[in-house]
């Protein structure tokens, strides 16, 4: 649990609401919460599916793993615990961007089921999306894109996910995407039709 230091603090509502943005924006904020292992392919999902909703004038943004430990995260490594950390911080980051309006893609590996589900719970039923990545695990270590598989099995790197490390699967995801078996493009599409199906497009 995260200990609350936070006191004699007074939450402020501003002027503006969610639904005046989205009406500026003509689209519904969402999460899209993608999680995977390693080389799933949940980043080249995101930002191809950030590309195609931007191409029809939406306004999309991806949150993702990598990215977000290089500033905001920096201070976060791959402990349980740390990961746990870096989850709840995106959740909330991803709750502000949801509120702005924004379709909010975000890629990190989440490999905690409670992480995920304490994120869910941050949001309304309909605008939390749990997307499994779901590539087999022989396939992420064949791709390796950034060669850390090969670090991990030579003992180089330490408690990494899939090797190492668990990563547990969701039990109800909102889709379930075999990256394995569709292109980035197919998979954008499906993730499109899905935020058409719920009215957010
Ligand atoms: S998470 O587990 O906390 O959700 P996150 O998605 O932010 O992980 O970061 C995962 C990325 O960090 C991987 O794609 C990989 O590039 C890198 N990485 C470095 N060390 C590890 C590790 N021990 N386990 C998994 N990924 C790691």
């Amino acid at each position: 649990m995260t200990e609350i230091k936070a006191t004699n603090i007074t939450w402020h509502e501003g002027h503006v609401g969610r639904e005046e943005r989205e009406g500026m924006l003509k689209q519904k904020g969402a999460l899209i919460w993608m999680t995977g292992f390693s080389g799933s392919g949940k980043s080249t999902v995101a930002y191809t599916l950030e590309h195609a909703l931007v191409q029809q004038g939406r306004l999309a943004y991806v949150l993702d793993g990598d990215n977000v430990r290089h500033g905001l995260n920096k201070n976060l490594g791959f402990s349980a615990e740390d990961r746990t950390e870096n989850i709840r911080r995106i959740g909330e980051v991803g709750k502000l961007f949801v509120d702005a309006g924004i379709i909010t893609i975000t890629a990190f590996i989440s490999p905690y089921r409670a992480d995920r589900d304490q994120v869910r719970e941050l949001f309304g039923a309909d605008d939390f999306f749990e997307i499994f990545c779901h590539a087999p695990l022989d396939v992420c270590e064949e791709r390796d894109p950034k060669g850390l598989y090969k670090k991990a099995r030579a003992g180089e790197i330490k408690g990494f996910t899939g090797i190492d490390d668990p990563y547990e699967e969701p039990t109800k995801p909102e889709l379930i995407i075999p990256t394995h078996e569709l292109s980035p493009q197919e998979s954008s599409i499906k993730l499109i039709e899905m935020l058409e199906a719920k009215g957010k497009l």
